[in-house]
């Protein structure tokens, strides 16, 4: 057998720095290497293996659809997307749902869906702007990267899609300056900014957020791509907040480990899009959807409950734990911050058994919403150390 690391290294376009480890099976919320090495997966692939993995029920549903039918193009209908689009709006209260591959598709649509009512209603180009915040994360075609409020993602990218600005989170003065100062369309967060650092924005900032949008007749799209899907406690993170957005974008977990993206549209834009406006191959692909019906379903009461209170199994091994200074995050989307690099505890932290992830200078925590309390409870005796070491 060729070696992989090699294949990869050769073949591959460099764009990851990967671990040294070949994964190539798991179940649950182990997972194993090719030397036979065990892993408790506190990562899920960056919050996509929602039920950790070869969960039986999601494959049941993906192979089922698997062998009736792989992929119809979207202009036949097709029942696992029709299902998934009713059962998304029902537990949200949006109306229409357009569905894609990524996160970062997810939102080109919502950022398409806000520049064309705008047009809608002006009549012209005026109002397209888009404000989002600085620490953000939107994806990474040119025109999420623009959105993205993150110096270190533009480097050497240039030129990007114009109009959107950058507002310092959690200031809610700087958000009012913007919509003062240019004519926008919407503006666009993430309630815990992920990639950014886990940093949870305060209520009362997206509460104001919310507020100022229906005052300037702009859409607030909430960016739920990682924190959607059960991942902090509630189905989409938003709901925290007591707000209404108009637009909701989600992809990462939501079909459990295939490739599908979400764009929830309310009752302010839910017809926006017309025929020939917007469109993808693979969106809502059959076999995806089946997958992801098999997700939402199981993210109920009890289950968020339970994401709850793992969150405090996590809070309470690491209160006064040697070595962190603090957590922050909701659910199981959690990020530590050490005394020691997070990029070091990563590396360590795998060679004792246990995959978890950075995000800035924080240790990220993304495992399934159904680990078990004692893999959990393993997992965090191992970081400990490693982080007191
Ligand atoms: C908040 C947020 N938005 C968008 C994206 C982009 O998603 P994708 O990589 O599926 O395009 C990510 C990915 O990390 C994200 O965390």
């Amino acid at each position: 057998m060729e070696n992989i690391q090699e294949l990869t290294n050769t073949y591959i376009a460099k764009t990851y720095n990967r671990a040294p480890l070949q994964l190539i099976r798991g179940e649950g919320s182990l997972v194993y290497d090719t030397e036979g090495g065990r892993y408790i997966d506190l990562g899920t692939g960056i919050a996509v293996n929602q039920f950790g993995i070869a969960d039986s029920a999601w494959i049941q549903a993906v192979t089922a659809q698997l062998s009736c039918l792989q992929h119809t193009s979207n202009i036949y209908y097709s029942a696992p997307g029709a299902q998934l689009a009713q059962m998304l709006c029902q537990r949200t209260g949006m109306e229409r749902v357009f569905f894609s591959n990524s996160g970062a598709e997810a939102n080109e649509c919502a950022i398409k869906t806000a520049r064309r009512r705008a047009y809608q209603t002006y009549g012209d180009e005026s109002h397209s702007t888009i404000i989002t915040l600085q620490s953000s994360f939107h994806g990474r075609t040119i025109t999420t990267l623009s959105a993205t409020g993150q110096d270190c993602f533009h480097t050497e990218f240039g030129p990007f899609t114009g109009g959107f600005v950058h507002a310092r989170p959690g200031d809610i003065e700087d958000l009012h300056r913007l919509a003062d100062s240019c004519d926008c369309c919407a503006v666009m967060l993430e309630t815990i900014q992920g990639e950014g650092g886990i940093n949870v924005l305060d209520r009362e900032y997206v509460r104001a957020a919310w507020e100022l949008c229906k005052q300037k007749d702009m859409l607030l799209i909430v960016d739920e791509v990682q924190t959607g899907n059960g991942r902090t406690g509630k189905l989409y993170s938003y709901m925290h907040y007591d707000i209404t957005p108009d637009i909701v974008t989600t992809a990462k977990g939501l079909a459990g480990g295939l490739p599908m993206g979400a764009t929830l549209l309310g009752s302010r834009c839910a017809d926006v899009l017309t025929p020939g406006s917007h469109g993808s191959t693979f969106g809502g692909n059959p076999v995806a959807a089946a997958g992801a019906v098999s997700i939402i379903e199981r993210i109920d009461d009890a289950l968020l409950t339970n994401v709850l209170r793992k969150e405090q199994l996590i809070r309470t091994a690491l209160a006064d734990a040697p070595g962190v200074i603090g957590v922050s995050g909701r659910g199981l989307m959690l990020g530590i911050q050490c005394e020691k690099k997070a990029g070091d505890i990563m590396s360590r932290a795998a060679e004792e058994g246990v995959l978890v992830l950075t995000a800035k200078d924080k240790v990220r925590l993304l495992p399934a919403l159904n680990i078990p309390d004692d893999l959990l409870l393993e997992a965090m005796e191992i970081l400990k150390k490693v982080i007191a070491e």
